[in-house]
């Protein structure tokens, strides 16, 4: 039996990367503890960032078509949400960024148009965020931590997972490391087992 399905999109340009591998470590995680997660790629897809044309504010839909329609639709569906970056210039990559923008229409269903509050919008399922970065500079994963929040915020998704590791530069670093590894697994792991076991 399925405990619960997750959404993940994993946001580095570097397929195979560090990014990547984060997420399909957290993921086994996450299925050993029950769950099914299904992993998008957002930079293979086409997603562009918000153009605040303010489209949603009555609708509740953006107005901009395109595979930012299959995100809404997986969302709406998935029992949690998983995001991982790599960290770029102390923040998160464009092309999560620019996912986390369209996450706009929520801010207009849940909080900014009291007409639109009856649509389905993410609301207190759990969600997490995971990073990795070359430097060991704790400022920019609490740089990332902070836009996790805003994000989370604006859902009224559960923020229920942050794991940020640095000092992982070269393609395939992380593989190389085992206790890293180990932390993205349990963090998985933990995510369904507190989230969605009895
Ligand atoms: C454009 C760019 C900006 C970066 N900026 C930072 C940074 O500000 N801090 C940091 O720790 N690492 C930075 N890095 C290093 C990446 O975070 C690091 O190489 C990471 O492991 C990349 O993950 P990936 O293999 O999934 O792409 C940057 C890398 C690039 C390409």
């Amino acid at each position: 039996m399925v405990l619960a399905n997750i959404l993940a999109l994993s946001g580095s340009p570097r397929r195979g990367g560090n990014t990547d591998f984060m997420m399909d470590t957290f993921k086994k995680g996450a299925e050993e503890a029950g769950a099914r997660v299904e992993v998008l790629r957002v930079a293979d897809l086409d997603i562009k960032p918000c153009t605040h044309c303010d489209g949603c504010r009555e609708t509740g839909e953006c107005v901009i078509a395109d595979d930012m329609g299959e995100i809404y639709e997986k969302l709406a569906k998935a029992d949690g949400l998983i995001l991982a970056s790599p960290i770029y210039f102390g923040s998160v990559s464009a092309y999560i960024k620019a996912a986390i923008e369209r996450f706009q229409i929520y801010w207009f269903i849940n909080f900014g148009n009291e007409e639109l509050r009856h649509l389905k919008a993410p609301g207190k399922r759990p969600a997490g965020f995971l990073a990795v970065g070359g430097m060991k500079n704790k400022k920019y994963c609490d740089s990332v931590r902070v836009t996790a929040e805003a994000l989370f915020l604006n859902t009224r998704l559960t923020f229920s997972s942050f794991l940020c590791l640095q000092g992982y530069d070269e393609k395939g670093a992380l593989e190389k490391d085992p206790e890293a590894l180990q932390r993205a697994y349990r963090e998985g792991r933990d995510f369904v087992s507190k989230n969605f076991q009895d």
